[in-house]
């Protein structure tokens, strides 16, 4: 097969054998924001530029190498979603969701693009399940968005990850902190990488961010945030903490989370595998954005949310050998002796599908003993024949695929009443077998 192009690096194909388990984790994580009163909103893969250069922040490598940016054809520059909050944002401030009193609570699950350079985990389409709750200033938000983010990854039977939590403060902490940080980096600017070099003067809190080792190591002593927090938001912190205590959530805190996106202040927290294969991989996290809705054009008006990258989320279950819900297979294959009898197949599958049963019949024409052993490769879980003689009979076999039972069954008007029948006979079978 000499096929003439394939699929871009750092995307996926998401396969049949994959994709129910991310139906399964989506509702999962659906469900649980349906729980804690969050409602979806859906934006469009692209926004204009200036919104993920404003909200994200110029500085940061988000903005500055990895998202995709063109000019359309009316010379507009567009950007396609290297996250969730900003769009999300836009959209409450921009359909006036506030008027409807606050908080407002979103969940979306969204594809994302960055330009990363790709290997395991980390690919340049991704998708992100987030949270946003817009317009609660109070440490319970940051304790409620906390508490739903980790009974999701218990909910998906997700063990070995740590949550660590930080606070970056106010603009005011920041600016001292900022300016602690110019004099500690640039007695070690010799280090840096060039990128960094630029950052220095202008957003020094992006060298703790940079991925680059050297820039890494001479971080590890540089100062940290917490000690440079004022009143409001060390107490705003600590009431955190309590509420988590209050909840049994552990957590550890840690002073060098910063994220990598520049409209957090105050809480920050991460969620990090302690497995050894996925070991320090950000399976997800999130913060306050204080200052974002005011930043984009809005009113004054305190957020936090939460953001799980559903690829980490589903290499992290697979290491972990988690089981995922069954895929249903086909319930019965009808298969067809003659030309004849593929009409009343159809039709017999048509009332099988209308009774919300998977029903399969043979759409390629293939001999009878091809027939049977393709509803064997489908994992059917009954076949039945229709031929001549079970027309005129208008009765036929049907077979439990896994016992070899046989049982009859009226082609008529009983046909699906008979087939509800053999079904839960075979399914009580089976229970009572397992007992
Ligand atoms: P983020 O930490 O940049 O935060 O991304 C959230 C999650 O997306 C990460 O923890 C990771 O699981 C996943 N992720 C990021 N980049 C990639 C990639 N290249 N390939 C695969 N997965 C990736 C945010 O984006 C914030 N919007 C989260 C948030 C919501 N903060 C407040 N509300």
């Amino acid at each position: 097969m000499k096929l003439i192009t394939k699929g871009v690096r750092g995307t996926q194909d998401i396969l049949p054998k994959d994709s129910y388990k991310w139906r399964f984790v989506s509702d999962v994580m659906m469900n649980e924001a349906q729980v804690y009163g969050f409602k979806e909103i859906k934006t469009p893969v692209f926004e204009h530029t200036e919104l993920f250069d404003r909200a994200v922040g110029e500085d940061t490598d988000v903005v500055q190498k990895e998202m995709y940016t063109f000019n359309d054809k009316g010379e507009r520059s567009l950007t396609l979603k290297p996250e969730g909050t900003a769009p999300a944002a836009r959209a409450m401030l921009e359909r006036g969701l506030f008027n409807e009193g606050v908080p407002i609570k979103l969940c979306y699950l969204t594809p994302c693009y960055r330009y990363e350079k790709p290997q395991s985990g980390r690919y340049r389409e991704f998708h992100q399940f987030g949270i946003e709750m817009f317009g609660a200033e109070s440490p319970a938000a940051d304790a409620e968005i906390i508490c739903m983010a980790t009974t999701l990854f218990d909910r998906l039977g997700i063990t070995g990850l740590s949550l660590e939590i930080n606070s970056i403060g106010c603009p005011e902490c920041k600016r001292k902190y900022q300016s602690a940080l110019k004099e500690y980096f640039f007695k070690n600017k010799t280090q840096l990488c060039e990128t960094c070099l630029d950052r220095l003067g202008r957003n020094p809190m992006r060298i703790v961010d940079c991925k680059n080792p050297k820039c890494q190591e001479i971080s590890k002593d540089a100062p940290n945030i917490i000690d440079y927090l004022c009143e409001q938001c060390k107490e705003h912190f600590d009431t955190l903490k309590e509420y988590l205590s209050s909840a049994n959530i552990t957590y550890k805190v840690n002073p060098k989370i910063v994220r990598g996106l520049d409209y957090y202040t105050r809480t920050v927290f991460e969620f990090v595998s302690d497995m050894d294969e996925q070991r320090d991989v950000v399976c997800g996290g999130g913060g306050r954005y204080d200052g974002l809705i005011e930043e984009l054009g809005g009113p004054k008006m305190p957020a936090i949310g939460f953001g799980i990258g559903i690829e980490r989320l589903l290499l992290l279950m697979e290491s972990q050998n988690i089981e995922f819900p069954y895929e249903q297979c086909c319930d019965v294959f009808i298969a067809s002796a003659d030309e004849k009898s593929y009409f009343k197949a159809f039709n017999l599958a048509k009332d099988l599908r209308e009774s919300s049963f998977i029903a399969e019949f043979d759409v390629v024409k293939r001999n009878l003993k091809a027939q049977l052993k393709y509803a064997d490769k489908i994992g059917a879980r009954f076949s039945m024949v229709i031929g001549e003689t079970e027309i005129n009979d208008s009765k036929a076999t049907i077979k439990d695929m896994k016992t070899g039972k046989q049982f009859d069954i009226r082609l008529d008007d009983n046909f699906l009443s008979d087939f509800f029948l053999v079904d839960a006979q075979c399914e009580l079978d089976s229970e009572q077998e397992n007992a």
